[in-house]
């Protein structure tokens, strides 16, 4: 068998149908939206909206956000008829092996883990930030020392005494991706109920931001709302186009970070209580209550700091500085949005953990990894193995690797996904006309067509950096694909 066998869809169908001997079906329509956003909100709203509003756009972050928002809910509907047609764990990966065949699976698969494993740890990174924030603005304690909380890889830095520090390990990083690794272990439906937690608190406080910030818009703020096209220069050097309409790209392509995840869903198929109507919703229905959020809180964080605060103040901190700056009376809005965001970045971990997981589960049970990947607790009937080897790859990263390198590189694999995604429809339409779809990816091939050119416009904002970690990143898959998976194959 070749390198483009497929995966027949027959064969898919009875594994789902098998689901009994191996996960549980415990997830419902609801909890997939929950799901989705336990995924989707977290350091991209929180750390990335203030950014594209100083470095890219201003007011007109707004627009940031609807562009990516339109490139996502294109892919999502792409998605969402796949994962209600293919209701199996594995997300684009059993997608593109039942379309494109194996070595492209295979492929999307490897690309996978730098959504998942590598996006779990910049998450995790980011975490470990607001973790200092946490103990000296809210708790009144001392910070972690720079060195246990810095990658070796990262930029020393000089105290106010001159003494220069350098990073050995980022522990706590490391320790928040440990916990909830061992979470996972103890199984999905508990990780569903604890998300379920996170996400009513994480979308109170996203709520609170926007009804308290309201009375405190400033029109000053937002006036003129697209600026004049010029360029900034960041602190670092690095020039931005700002203002007019690629000021508005870029944002929307530093934005699109907030939405990832929301695909993550998708990956819970084989754990899901009639999967072919409740993917859809929990996919797009995640999509939708996101983005309203998004803009709405974008258009009050703009309006109550003018740009220039953006700027100049803490990066990371920057909504609770704005807050505490601009709203007097509201510290306490402060404070619990540094709680809140730490708990909000959790579960954003815990579903992209689940997430690399269950592919590595279905990758393990087609012969492309070993066996030890689909190997499932015998008590809590989770993809423990997995859960344990995820735990050292994404713990290393988090451990070692500095935050905006692997942001990066999370935007520019799950880019790559969706597009693969965006085809899969267009190709499973012709290869497999009369396969039962519960939901349908309206106007095809035009929707799918134009979730690949917006994705593929984001990708060339990146620039040619991202692209070249990424092809350095596919090169190694290619390695393992042919030194072992090939091989292996059940197919064959
Ligand atoms: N969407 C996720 C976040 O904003 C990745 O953190």
């Amino acid at each position: 068998m070749g390198l483009f066998t497929k995966k027949p869809m027959e064969l898919l169908m009875a594994e789902a149908g098998d689901s009994e001997k191996g996960l549980k079906r415990t997830l419902s329509a609801g909890a997939l939206v929950a799901l989705g956003i336990g995924a989707i909100i977290g350091a991209g709203l929180f750390v990335r909206t203030a950014a594209a509003a100083a470095q890219n756009a201003g007011p007109s972050v707004t627009i940031g956000f609807i562009i990516a928002a339109i490139g996502c809910a294109l892919a999502g509907l792409c998605y969402a008829e796949l994962s209600s047609s293919i209701p199996i764990s594995g997300s684009a990966y059993t997608y593109t092996y039942a379309t494109m065949g194996e070595l492209l699976a295979w492929v999307i698969g490897w690309d996978l883990v730098l959504e998942y494993a590598v996006g779990a740890a910049t998450v995790g990174i980011a975490w470990s930030e607001y973790l200092n924030n946490l103990l000296v603005q809210v708790l009144h304690m001392k910070p972690i020392a720079y060195e246990w909380c810095h990658s070796p890889f990262e930029k020393s830095v000089a105290d106010a005494a001159g003494v220069v520090h350098t990073g050995i390990i980022n522990l706590p990083a490391l320790s928040i991706v440990t916990l909830l690794s061992l979470l996972l272990i103890k199984g999905t439906q508990e990780s569903a109920f604890v998300n379920g937690l996170i996400v009513i608190t994480k979308v109170s406080i996203v709520v609170l931001i926007i009804v308290f910030g309201w009375g405190f818009i400033q029109e000053s703020n937002h006036t003129p709302y697209i600026p004049a096209p010029s360029v900034y220069t960041d602190s670092q050097g690095i020039n931005h186009s700002y203002g007019g309409i690629l000021g508005v790209l870029g944002a929307a392509g530093v934005v699109f970070f907030a939405f990832i995840g929301f695909d993550a869903v998708s990956t819970a198929a084989q754990e899901t209580k009639n999967p072919k109507k409740a993917m859809p919703i929990g996919i797009l229905g995640s999509l939708a209550v996101c983005t309203v959020l998004y803009i709405l809180f974008a258009h009050v964080l703009t309006g109550i700091a003018p740009v220039d605060f953006f700027r100049n103040d803490g990066k990371e901190a920057s909504v609770v500085a704005a807050i505490n700056t601009f709203m007097p009376g509201y510290q306490w809005l402060g404070k619990l949005v540094t709680v809140a965001i730490l708990a909000g970045f959790s579960s954003v971990i815990l579903v992209m953990l689940l997430g690399q997981s269950r592919v590595f589960y279905s990758m393990s049970k087609d012969g492309l990894l070993p066996k030890a990947f689909s190997d499932v607790h015998p008590k809590y009937k989770t993809p423990y193995k997995a859960n344990l080897i995820i735990l050292i790859l994404v713990g290393a990263f988090a451990a070692f690797v500095p935050g905006d390198v692997v942001g990066d590189m999370t935007s520019i694999g799950t880019l790559f996904a969706f597009i693969l995604v965006c085809a899969a429809v267009i190709i499973l339409r012709k290869t497999d006309p009369d396969l039962p779809r519960q939901f349908k990816t309206p106007l095809v091939p035009l929707v799918p067509i134009l979730g690949i050119i917006v994705c593929a416009a984001m990708i060339y904002g990146l620039g040619w950096t991202n692209w070249a970690r990424l092809i350095g990143w596919l090169a190694i898959g290619f390695i393992i694909y042919f030194g072992y998976s090939k091989k292996r194959s059940h197919l064959k």
